[in-house]
């Protein structure tokens, strides 16, 4: 295989010549295109820091038309064009004069394009900034990758108001995820919660506290500066930094801020020349728990539904199942349980009699705001005895006098040792697992 590398190239050298030189110095030229699954074509930034091109998707024939650290071994994506729309094998994308970088699949449909806005594009470029940008003959911007958030913000990236990064689903699912970071209308900073797939924000988690009653004084701009100092700019100029303390140098570190797919947005740097085995380093996390910071009515939480959130050593969100639940889906440790038993239901079947349930305790878990009763003063045997005798009772909590009804679906569910009180799942008696699929009703609805 390495022998035959060399020849490889020399082929390459002479199919395409142009296109060759043309990634040395950052540029492509209208016609220039890359195909998906072809790890050869990639557009580079002058001093390759930056790669713009088809990345493969997790053990998939799927790819992601990205932008990518190219020089560190974890060869991190920090904008992605397709995320719900992933490319299939062979799919190109080519830069045109008409509607700038468009992205086609296979039989030539269209899954994406940059859209040049206005005029005629002439070049794209991708800088060692990481703004991978169309331009005009004149060597005026068209678009730029900088304007189309994903996850990540750059140093000299600009979010204005109204600007939104939205987190992925997973780690390697770049779909539309359940977090935002943005610059909302009253100059305030902040992570929140979204209801999928609508985007409707849901209440925040985080606030820079950049707002103020007099608009000249509040937040208008989230800036990255060239030095890797992320802050809120202030309309009367001054700055609230997001970037705590000093960071490392930018000319040898490079930094970035994601917002990662467990709700947590967190500022790193990594040197630029690494020997091999460095990695990103943490700069600064928001918030410092997800855990219990996120909170309301609607949504279910970093841990889906019923899912229990603990915090790990770098501050990210860890999620179990309770006892007698297991993962909805089995592959997404972040997508929420269900239970493995059937529940109580208001139906004359059997076994379904309170007799036939029993509440197993629980160690420092709550889900804080899935509460329907609240008993007080009260005693906690005839909490048990509450919840037991009522079919929507799923959970209770109680302490200091006081006997809180939960039922499911359970949000914001956590674990840790700030959690109050004793609290109780009710669970089907015995060695109960579900069956297979329920069994399909013979009877018609209308009939
Ligand atoms: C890229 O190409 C355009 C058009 O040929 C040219 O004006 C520009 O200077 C080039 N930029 C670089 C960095 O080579
Ligand atoms: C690339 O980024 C640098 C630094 O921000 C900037 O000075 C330069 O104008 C950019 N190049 C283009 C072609 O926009
Ligand atoms: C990402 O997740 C969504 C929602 O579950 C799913 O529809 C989609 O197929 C997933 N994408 C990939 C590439 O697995
Ligand atoms: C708003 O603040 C600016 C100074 O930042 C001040 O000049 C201006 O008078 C204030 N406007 C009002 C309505 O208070
Ligand atoms: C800008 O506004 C902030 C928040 O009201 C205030 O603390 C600060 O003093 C103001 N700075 C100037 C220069 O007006
Ligand atoms: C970036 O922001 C930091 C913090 O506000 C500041 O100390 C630094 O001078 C800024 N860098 C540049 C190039 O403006
Ligand atoms: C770097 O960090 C990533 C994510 O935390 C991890 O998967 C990887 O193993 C780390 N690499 C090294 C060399 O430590
Ligand atoms: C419960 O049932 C499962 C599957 O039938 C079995 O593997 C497990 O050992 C049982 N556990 C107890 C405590 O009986």
């Amino acid at each position: 295989m390495a022998f035959d590398l060399p020849c490889i190239l020399y082929f390459f050298f002479l199919l395409f010549p142009s296109s060759l030189v043309a990634q040395r110095n950052g540029n492509a030229t209208v016609g220039d295109s890359l195909t998906a699954g072809d790890e050869a074509t990639l557009w580079l930034s002058p001093a390759e820091d930056f790669a713009f091109g088809f990345r493969q998707l997790d053990k998939k024939d799927l790819y992601l038309l990205a932008i990518w650290y190219n020089k560190i071994p974890d060869k991190t994506i920090v904008w992605y064009a397709n995320g719900d729309r992933p490319a299939p094998k062979k799919s190109t994308v080519k830069l045109t004069a008409e509607l700038g970088v468009v992205l086609n699949n296979p039989q030539g449909g269209e899954i994406w394009k940059s859209g040049p806005g206005n005029g005629e594009a002439a070049y794209g470029f991708m800088n060692d900034t990481g703004n991978f940008l169309v331009a005009n003959a004149n060597g005026e911007k068209l678009w730029q990758s900088f304007e189309l958030l994903t996850d990540t913000l750059l140093p000299t990236q600009i979010m204005e108001k109204g600007g939104i990064l939205s987190s992925r689903l997973s780690e390697t699912n770049f779909s539309q995820g359940r977090f935002q970071f943005r610059l909302i209308p009253d100059g305030n900073a902040v992570l929140n919660t979204i209801n999928l797939p609508t985007g409707f924000p849901y209440e925040a988690y985080f606030w820079s506290k950049t707002v103020d009653s007099n608009s000249s004084n509040a937040g208008y701009q989230v800036v990255f500066n060239e030095s890797g100092y992320l802050y809120v700019l202030r309309a009367n100029n001054t700055r609230e930094a997001l970037t705590l303390g000093r960071v490392v140098p930018a000319t040898e570190n490079y930094h970035r801020a994601t917002l990662h797919f467990d709700g947590v947005f967190v500022l790193y740097s990594h040197p630029k020349n690494s020997p091999g085995n460095e990695n990103w380093s943490v700069v600064r996390t928001m918030p410092e728990n997800i855990c219990t910071v996120v909170r309301g009515l609607k949504g279910s939480g970093p841990c889906g539904y019923n899912g229990v959130c603990t915090i790990s050593t770098d501050k990210r969100a860890i999620c179990r199942c309770p006892q007698r639940f297991s993962l909805l889906d089995p592959d997404d440790p972040y997508g929420g349980c269900k239970p493995d038993f059937p529940t109580q239901v208001c139906a004359e079947e059997v076994p379904n009699a309170p007799e036939d349930y029993e509440l197993v305790p629980l160690t420092n878990i709550d889900w804080p705001e899935s509460d329907y009763e609240m008993y007080t003063p009260y005693n906690i045997e005839d909490c048990k005895k509450a919840c037991l005798q009522d079919f929507f009772c799923n959970v209770i909590v109680f302490g200091e006098g006081t006997c809180w009804k939960k039922r499911l679906p359970l949000s914001n569910g956590r674990q840790g040792e700030s959690v109050n009180g004793a609290s109780f799942m009710k669970v089907r008696k015995g060695n109960y697992t579900l069956p297979g699929p329920p069994p399909i009703p013979k009877k018609n609805r209308d009939s």
